[in-house]
């Protein structure tokens, strides 16, 4: 197997809201992805996703733990290995409509990254952002556009190319296919796929829901509310999942086949999502878990590998 090319130790990010309290947002996570694999992360809106990757390329500092890229700590590096990171590693962001410059030309947004690192000028410029449009789909004359002129699949496209554009070797996708159309979300996900293969890049993969990930990712993480509570092979989770939160996403998934679905028993849970201002106490999912026992209340349980690769925060496996 090969060497882990992204470490995240212990991470924590938490936000001061005001009034002396503090919003925890990423509340300890820790997880690795070697190089060429993919690993999907699902949770339900607000439960830390984009802050993870946020902090991991260093848009936001760390409140505690480490990310290691390569080995090198990124909260750590220095500008000119900022340069470096920035350039091997790239994040297609969450909103088509916000993350692209409404003032620029679709063909300078993805030109940008070539301008910054000096990697083309001129007609090599050119040839890229061109060769870039066609990889993802579109066109030589989309480059000459402004992003209001595309529709929000478009603009994901483009997103996608302006993060190829600087041939990264690793890239966080936050929520890539949320925002489009059923019909074209199998069409990026393919997309990305071929990209993997022809270029060996390395993904974290940011859905809220199981069915996305399940067919790209090589393993999975399920977040709640800050932390991740179980880990494992994208085929081992959806064979046999243990979290009973893990259980609840799977069991809302409809399956393709009409006889089994009609038997498929839903899990729905009670309650709202907490506060991540006021987690409860022990385990956190404890508010809204059908199995909760008492103990669940006084400790909290840590994610422990129940098989090897299938890692799991839940006292039922203690
Ligand atoms: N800059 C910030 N300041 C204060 N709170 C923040 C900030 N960014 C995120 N949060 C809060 O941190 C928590 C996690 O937010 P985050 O955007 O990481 O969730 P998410 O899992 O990506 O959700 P979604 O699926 O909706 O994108 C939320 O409660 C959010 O309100
Ligand atoms: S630790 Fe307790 S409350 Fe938490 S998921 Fe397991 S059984 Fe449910
Ligand atoms: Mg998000």
């Amino acid at each position: 197997m090969s060497e882990p090319i992204l470490q995240v130790n212990g991470l924590k990010r938490h936000f001061n809201v005001g009034r002396g309290q503090v919003l925890r947002a990423v509340d300890g996570v820790t997880f690795e992805i070697r190089k060429g694999e993919t690993l999907g992360l699902v949770g339900e809106s607000g439960c830390g996703k984009s802050t993870i990757g946020r902090t991991i390329i260093r848009l936001y500092d760390a409140t505690a733990g480490e990310v290691l890229f390569k080995g090198r700590n990124v909260h750590q590096m220095n500008r000119k290995e900022m340069r470096q990171f920035n350039r091997e590693m790239q994040m297609i962001f969450q909103d088509p409509y916000a993350s692209l410059n409404p003032r620029m030309m679709v063909g300078d947004i993805i030109g940008e990254g070539l301008d910054i690192h000096g990697l083309a000028s001129g007609k090599e410029r050119r040839k890229r952002i061109v060769s870039l449009l066609e990889t993802v789909g579109l066109t030589a004359e989309h480059a000459n556009r402004y992003p209001y002129e595309f529709s929000g699949g478009q603009r994901q496209r483009v997103g996608i190319a302006r993060a190829l554009a600087i041939e990264p070797e690793f890239i966080i996708a936050d929520e890539p296919i949320s925002a489009l159309d059923v019909s074209i979300r199998a069409q990026v996900v393919n997309l990305m796929k071929r990209l993997q293969r022809e270029r060996g890049l390395t993904y974290l993969f940011i859905a809220h829901d199981l069915a996305m990930v399940k067919h790209i990712s090589d393993n999975i993480g399920v977040m709640y509310l800050g932390s991740l509570v179980e880990k494992a092979s994208s085929q081992r989770l959806h064979e046999n999942p243990l979290h009973p939160y893990t259980e609840a996403l799977l069991s809302a998934i409809p399956i393709p086949d009409p006889q089994v679905e009609k038997e498929r028993q839903r899990i729905i849970l009670s309650g709202e999502i907490p506060s991540p201002i006021s987690p409860p106490s022990g385990c956190r999912f404890r508010t809204r878990c059908p199995k909760a026992m008492p103990e669940c209340a006084l400790l909290e349980p840590e994610l422990r590998e129940v098989e090897p690769n299938h890692f799991v925060a839940c006292h039922l496996y203690h």
